[in-house]
């Protein structure tokens, strides 16, 4: 267990009050919480803006009658193999395809992939999902 450090922060009292309620409408317990969210959330980001290695899920909809599309995903994906360390294809209704692609690397490479499958034409909708290793938070 990492020792815990106490430590006071000054707010203006409007700034504090908007803080309160939008940790309460989150469901935060309390405010050490909260902070410790909104920090590791920046650490998080820093991690993706310096190419250092992260983890991250790609989801992405589209049509599968559209057989180039769904080739061409493929395609890509083939390119990114060693990136990819998982991927789940759901069929959500006769037409819509959910394929969720989880990452683990360099960060530019998942958003690379991340870019280059978003836009195939046909792709409704992609999106990425930044996170972490863990083990520099
Ligand atoms: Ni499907």
């Amino acid at each position: 267990m990492p020792k815990v450090v106490r430590f006071g922060i000054s707010l203006e009292k409007n700034l504090l009050g908007k803080f309160d309620r939008l940790i309460r409408e989150k469901n935060y317990t309390n405010r050490s919480e909260a902070f410790r969210d909104l920090i590791r959330e920046d650490l998080v980001k820093a991690e993706w803006k310096k190419n250092k290695e992260i983890v991250g899920a790609i989801t992405l909809i589209y049509d599968h009658h559209k057989r180039e599309l769904v080739n061409k995903l493929m395609d890509i994906q083939h390119d990114f193999g060693e990136l990819i360390i998982s991927s789940q294809h759901i069929h959500l209704d006769h037409n819509n395809c959910l394929e969720i692609i989880a990452v683990k690397g360099f960060s530019k490479e998942a958003q690379k992939l991340a870019d280059s499958l978003k836009s195939v034409k046909g792709v409704k909708h992609g999106t990425l999902s930044l996170s972490t290793t863990g083990k520099d938070i």
